[in-house]
């Protein structure tokens, strides 16, 4: 395992896109040092999220030191992530004048950082920008790895661009505010580089998991540092997602569907829609011989232990019946020829892309879950 109580560095070579992600305690208290050297002049923008602006703010303002910051806080929550607040978003940084050279910074969760990293992709056909993500879920994956956008009325983060950060600054204590159900939602991403590539680091999640949420700084660093690095080696050998990037979307499908079906609502979070989807998947690949029954079990368990939803009877109010599901399905990315694609696995650690998968296999396990939570 990677980390310790010392800030740890991963770099994400990227030619000349390649960028350090820093992680560690008291980052934003030196946010100036750190993003100075990228400044041609001493001023930055910052879009942030009202409950994080609220809390946190001030503590950048005061880190940035010499730097001047302008900012504008946003809506808290999923329904951010959309044309309106996009538009008002683009039309501030324009009216702060940020010009080509300059940084704008997504100071906030995942919404943030996608939201203002497209922002950041369009303005003046692209400028950087650094994050300073504030969740659990935008330390371990969305601030890395140059995604960003927002949903559509059709379907979630159907629009959108590459565009990697100059820096990311992952700071450890800023997670302190974060509401358990939001770091726990974070969990899920965090499990899932275990599931799809690192069996090893899931044991040391079985292991830990529990202590880390509990708020063991050190804990959470090694895990945030070892999920960001896993994340690096996949987007260094495929940015755009033209293979293994893939693998990253462990869960997504399952997800993507159950968000939609929420409406995006704070019925269900992202990373409680992929721990669900993780779990779903794992249970596929069961059903179609590349594991055995255990292993979805022992996956079950672990969100179990860590007091995480799991199942969808673990969703309130109603959701829709299985073709419904599965036409939401049909309108994710990751469609293929109109085929249906998921990440499967062959064990703990071993996720691999899946084509063509039969449909009725995966209708059959939706509507068992859903009449189980019927009954
Ligand atoms: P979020 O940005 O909505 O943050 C969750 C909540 O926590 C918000 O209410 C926010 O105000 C609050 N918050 C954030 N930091 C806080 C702090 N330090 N203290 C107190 N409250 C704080 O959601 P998220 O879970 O961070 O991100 C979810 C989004 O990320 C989704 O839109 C998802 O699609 C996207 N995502 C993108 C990628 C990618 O590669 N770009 C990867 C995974 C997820
Ligand atoms: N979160 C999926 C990816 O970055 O590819």
């Amino acid at each position: 395992m990677n980390g310790g109580p010392k800030p740890d560095c991963v770099h994400v070579d990227l030619g000349s896109r390649a960028y350090d992600v820093r992680i560690g305690r008291g980052l934003i208290g030196r946010a100036g040092a750190e993003i100075a050297p990228l400044l041609r002049r001493p001023q930055v923008t910052v879009v942030t999220d009202e409950t994080v602006g609220a809390l946190h703010l001030e503590a950048l303002r005061a880190g940035l030191g010499d730097i001047a910051m302008t900012a504008l806080a946003l809506p808290a929550g999923e329904a951010t992530k959309g044309w309106p607040q996009f538009t008002r978003s683009v039309e501030w940084l324009l009216a702060e004048k940020v010009e080509r050279k300059d940084i704008v910074i997504a100071f906030g969760g995942g919404v943030i950082g996608d939201l203002v990293g497209f922002a950041a992709a369009v303005l003046r056909r692209g400028v950087r920008f650094v994050q300073i993500p504030t969740t659990l879920l935008a330390q371990v994956d969305s601030s890395v790895g140059g995604k960003t956008g927002i949903n559509s009325t059709q379907g979630k983060n159907l629009i959108g661009a590459f565009h990697q950060p100059a820096l990311v600054l992952a700071d450890i204590d800023v997670m302190d505010t974060l509401p358990a159900r939001d770091f726990l939602a974070g969990y899920g991403e965090v499990v899932k580089y275990g599931l799809l590539g690192d069996a090893a680091f899931f044991d040391w999640l079985e292991l830990n998991g529990p202590t880390l949420a509990g708020g063991d700084k050190a804990l959470r660093q090694q895990a945030v540092s070892h999920s960001v690095a896993m994340k690096a080696r996949i987007v260094e050998r495929d940015e755009t997602e033209e293979g293994d990037r893939a693998l990253l979307n462990l869960g997504h499908t399952f997800c993507h569907a159950l968000e939609s079906a929420t409406g995006y609502s704070d019925r269900l979070l992202h990373g409680e829609g992929v721990a669900i989807g993780c779990a779903l998947a794992f249970e596929l690949s069961a059903r179609m011989g590349f594991v055995s029954q255990e292993t979805p079990s022992r996956l079950r368990a672990h969100l179990r232990a860590m007091g995480m939803k799991t199942d969808l009877s673990d969703i309130s109010g109603d959701l829709p019946d299985a073709d419904a599901l599965l036409a939401l399905m049909a309108q994710d990315k990751k469609v293929q020829d109109g085929r249906l694609r998921f990440i499967l696995a062959r064990d703990i650690g071993r996720a691999f892309v899946a084509d063509g998968v039969d449909p009725g296999l995966v209708r059959a396990l939706l509507s068992e879950a859903l009449a189980h939570r019927r009954g």
